[in-house]
């Protein structure tokens, strides 16, 4: 570079460098304007930089009188150009960011995000975050609702569920304080079992209330999963004897699993009454326990004659039955239709030993199979 050439750059970077910091401190106090005057801005300081770097070339007598009249214009009519394209992109970028503020208060309105598809980067960017936001939204308001609704259900459920029994020991009280009764001892079994009935279903309604609770006290130890199906069989067995149900199981040797015995018991019986109850007489109830990779895996099979698809995603649902369990034959049957919370339990006390209990058709009926981890 010649000697001039660098005196001219030192001269332009100064007096330009001045315009360019005066111009953006002014843009820095101005910084909470709209877009529109913030690119204008740009624009003004770059032409008044290259107007200032001119007029200083030209002091130092490197620029004619007549060439910096000439710069002058050119930089002039150039600097109006510059000025009418920034504040026509300052313009775009104001109704851009409009757009998207109209869209956000739409969707603080409505719930949902209808996203526009025009402006830079960023503004798609932004609007691209807010759809997500919104459709999350919408999924945990779908969740919710569910919940809720489920909760209500369980309530009409429940009270349902109680109200027969209790209008059936009303009557038999009645019939009895009125020595109406012909056969006084069948009224105490049948008042003796309703209650039982009601006691039960108070029970799994606690018990599932602790576990929504989170306070569902496990206390995990090594557990041969053997001893636990063998007790449950057996204490199947006159359930099964009575309904004409054969039990099976069988479970490989030595399968430990690490979990809370009295809660394991409750999963594996609820699930051996289950498939007893919607088993028809003749039919094979069959439990199998065995020792899988990273864990252990228990499945018990019915012969229930499958289940819909709508029944297969419903049957864990606290208070949710089948129509066939909410039949008067159903009630008082042995191993007792609770309020069908059985599963909810079940399901329950799987997961907070963070295990996985599913369902699936499985001829000649269904099976649940649990997996813990050991
Ligand atoms: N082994 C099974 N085979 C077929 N259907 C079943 C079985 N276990 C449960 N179900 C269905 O799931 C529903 C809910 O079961 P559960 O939660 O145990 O409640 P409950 O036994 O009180 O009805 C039952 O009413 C029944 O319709
Ligand atoms: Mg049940």
């Amino acid at each position: 570079m010649t000697h001039d050439q660098v005196v001219i750059v030192l001269n332009t970077a100064a007096w330009s460098g001045g315009v360019g910091v005066a111009g953006a401190l002014v843009l820095w106090l101005g910084r909470r304007a709209s877009v529109r005057w913030l690119t204008l801005g740009v624009a003004t300081t770059a032409v008044l930089a290259v107007v200032a770097g001119t007029v200083a070339t030209s002091r130092a007598m490197f620029l004619s009188h007549h060439d910096l009249g000439v710069i002058t214009l050119v930089a002039a009519v150039a600097g109006v150009v510059a000025l009418v394209v920034a504040l026509a992109v300052g313009t775009a970028l104001a109704r851009w960011s409009r757009q998207l503020r109209d869209e956000a208060r739409r969707f603080g309105e409505s719930g949902a995000f209808v996203a526009g598809r025009s402006g830079p980067a960023e503004f798609t960017a932004l609007s691209e975050e807010l759809r997500n936001t919104s459709e999350k939204l919408a999924e945990s308001r779908e969740r919710e609702l569910t919940l809720e609704q489920s909760r209500r259900e369980l309530v009409s459920w429940v009270s349902h569920d109680l109200r027969t029994p209790l209008a059936g020991l009303r009557a038999m009280t009645e019939a009895l304080e009125d020595g109406l009764a012909d056969d006084p001892a069948r009224y105490h079994l049948q008042m003796r079992s309703e209650v039982d009935r009601m006691v039960r279903m108070v029970d799994d309604l606690f018990e599932l209330s602790r576990i929504h609770a989170g306070v569902l006290r496990i206390s995990p130890q090594a557990v041969a999963l053997g001893d636990v199906v063998s007790e449950a069989l057996a204490g199947a067995d006159s359930v099964a004897q009575a309904r004409g149900v054969r039990l099976g199981g069988y479970v490989d040797e030595d399968v430990l699993v690490t979990a809370d015995p009295a809660s394991l018991s409750r999963v594996v019986s609820n699930l051996l009454m289950n498939a007893i109850r919607h088993t028809p007489p003749d039919g094979v109830v069959e439990v199998r326990g065995r020792a899988v990779p990273d864990g252990v895996e228990l499945s018990v099979t019915d012969a229930c004659g499958g289940l819909k698809d709508d029944e297969l995603s419903r049957v864990f649902d606290v208070g949710w039955q089948g129509s066939a369990a909410r039949t008067p034959a159903h009630d008082n049957a042995a191993g007792g239709a609770g309020a069908g919370l059985g599963l909810a339990i079940v399901k329950g006390i799987v997961e907070a030993h963070l295990g996985n209990v599913a369902v699936s058709n499985h001829e000649p009926g269904c099976r649940f199979l649990v997996t813990l981890p050991t």
